[in-house]
């Protein structure tokens, strides 16, 4: 096969949905396998029944460690190794409402956010990294979000979960640089996806989005897939700790 990505090995977790199942066509697309993800088993089978035997599919619940080791070894029967961990799982458990501020914010949806958004990343990189590391290094490929890193969010969970992610792969990036083990973080704005199903079906919101957006537009999750092939392949091989906004201009004002 050839590609950009051609005999790349990569897992991909939330897989079934958005970015995640955008990122999963393109790589395949560029010549990868792919051990896809998710805790929507089904959609993980009908995204592999759709583009054939490169994708294999996984349900997996990236906040459990158990779930997480399981598909880790998965990855290395079905593939002897590993070049790519891309994490887009995630959660919005107040559907783009805000899950703050932090007095009126449950203990159990903090958790819940941090337990997948950021344990989630956490664990999937722990238990990748032996085979990253092992086959002359790889590329981690982590999804944060403009609320992150920018104020002017009630998200107090979401935000928080989402900035620990920018950390944590600037930390990652510094520590296994000496391995050839490249750890990067997209930034997306607001992208066409179910998470933004309550902007999208709201027809005010939707405009203020846009309005509020220079490129004058709500992204596409393959846009965030195009970029996620880059920073795979190795045409990204000198890029490590960066945090890469992709928003249309959101947040330049
Ligand atoms: N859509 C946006 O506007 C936007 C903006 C910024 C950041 N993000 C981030 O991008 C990433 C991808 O989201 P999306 O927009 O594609 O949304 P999405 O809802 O379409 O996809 C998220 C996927 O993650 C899966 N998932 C949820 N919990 C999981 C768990 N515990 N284990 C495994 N899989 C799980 C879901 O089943 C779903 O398939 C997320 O991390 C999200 O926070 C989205």
């Amino acid at each position: 096969m050839s590609g950009r990505l051609a005999g790349k090995s990569a897992i991909v977790t939330g897989a079934g949905s958005g970015q995640g199942r955008a990122a999963t066509v393109l790589f395949v697309a560029e010549g990868a396998r792919v051990l896809a993800l998710d805790i929507d088993g089904a959609a993980v089978k009908q995204l592999a029944d759709e583009v054939g035997d490169s994708v294999i599919p996984l349900e997996c619940d990236v906040s459990s460690s158990e779930a997480v080791q399981a598909a880790v070894r998965h990855a290395e029967e079905c593939f002897g190794g590993l070049s790519v961990l891309l994490n887009s799982a995630g959660v919005d458990l107040a559907g783009g409402l805000g899950d703050g501020p932090a007095a009126d914010l449950d203990e159990e949806i903090f958790d819940r956010t941090l337990g997948i958004n950021l344990r989630g990343t956490y664990l999937m990189v722990k238990y990748s990294l032996p085979m990253l590391r092992r086959d002359g290094g790889g590329s981690i490929i982590n999804i944060a979000s403009i609320s992150g890193v920018v104020l002017g969010s009630s998200q107090h969970a979401y935000a928080t979960s989402k900035g620990g992610v920018v950390a944590f792969t600037r930390a990652l990036a510094l520590s296994y640089a000496p391995e050839n083990v490249r750890a990067n973080v997209i930034v997306p704005g607001i992208i066409r996806t179910p998470m933004i199903d309550f902007v999208l079906k709201d027809e005010a919101l939707s405009r203020r989005y846009i309005d509020g957006t220079p490129l004058g537009r709500i992204g596409e999750p393959s846009e965030i897939g195009h970029l996620a092939v880059y920073l795979a392949s190795d045409e990204s091989g000198f890029m490590t700790g960066a945090a890469i906004t992709i928003d249309g201009g959101l947040t330049l004002q």
